[in-house]
């Protein structure tokens, strides 16, 4: 499995210049050469040229929040894979719960996205999570599992050490009720098992992120939890000082 991931999900906010002091306040105080963790920094499309200038030839690097699932033509207002990569992204977010409940993203749209960032040599980071009233109905297993299993039907065994996938209970993210240690761990099971049912052994090459409501005082028990391969940090990596001390406390972990 390769090394842990710390990804900045930092959703419709900052103008290019926050974007860009941001970055360079990042990049200032860690030290990218000894990062035992993948860091990658995913800002809005307009702040993406100039956060990737900043972090060319660095150990840190850039993804998309969201991409199309066509490579070009008459499909106004969208994104094609080709363009994020003809910008230096390398890693991209699908079926967020924010795109699936505010815009009405669907698992078949996630799945054709899922397919069309792996053609284009994109990373893609499926986010999946169950709602609280799915939680309280005890869904929340089925949900999981046919989300994973919907967004990865089309993914073959050569492609599986490329696709993360984030655990991101929808009423944990943003609200400061982080799951539980317990929560998180019954959820990962879950979704490593669902994992080996697809891909057998393959499936070992699948890392799995928690988000929802991760900062700098939970950092390490999120990722001290088993199975736990990284994290998607949203509120908390928009302040500098913030981002840096979870980064510091997830290396002393
Ligand atoms: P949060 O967001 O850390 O602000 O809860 C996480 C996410 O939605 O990716």
């Amino acid at each position: 499995m390769s090394k842990s991931l710390i990804i900045a999900n930092w959703k419709m906010n900052l103008l290019r210049s926050d974007s860009e002091l941001l970055t360079k306040s990042i990049l200032n105080m860690v030290n990218p050469g000894v990062l035992q963790f993948e860091i990658v920094l995913v800002p809005p499309f307009t702040n993406m040229e100039i956060v990737h200038r900043i972090i060319d030839h660095t150990d840190l690097s850039l993804g998309a929040q969201n991409v199309f699932w066509e490579d070009s033509g008459a499909y106004t207002g969208e994104i094609s894979p080709t363009m994020l990569r003809d910008i230096g992204c390398s890693w991209v977010l699908l079926g967020h719960s924010e795109r699936r409940q505010i815009l009405g993203e669907t698992d078949f749209e996630v799945r054709r996205k899922v397919s069309a960032a792996l053609a284009a040599g994109l990373k893609p980071i499926v986010c999946v999570g169950e709602t609280l009233l799915q939680r309280n109905k005890g869904m929340a297993p089925n949900v999981l599992r046919r989300q994973v299993e919907s967004a990865l039907q089309d993914v073959n065994n050569e492609n599986v050490q490329n696709i993360v996938i984030a655990y991101e209970p929808v009423w944990a993210i943003g609200t400061g009720n982080n799951a539980s240690v317990q929560e998180i761990e019954v959820a990962h099971d879950e979704i490593r098992d669902k994992l080996i049912g697809l891909f057998g052994k393959d499936a070992d090459n699948i890392r799995i992120i928690y988000g929802g409501s991760v900062n700098p005082d939970n950092i390490q028990y999120v990722l001290s939890t088993k199975n736990v391969n990284g994290t998607l940090v949203g509120g908390a990596s928009l302040d500098a000082d913030a981002f840096i001390q979870l980064i510091e406390k997830a290396g002393a972990k």
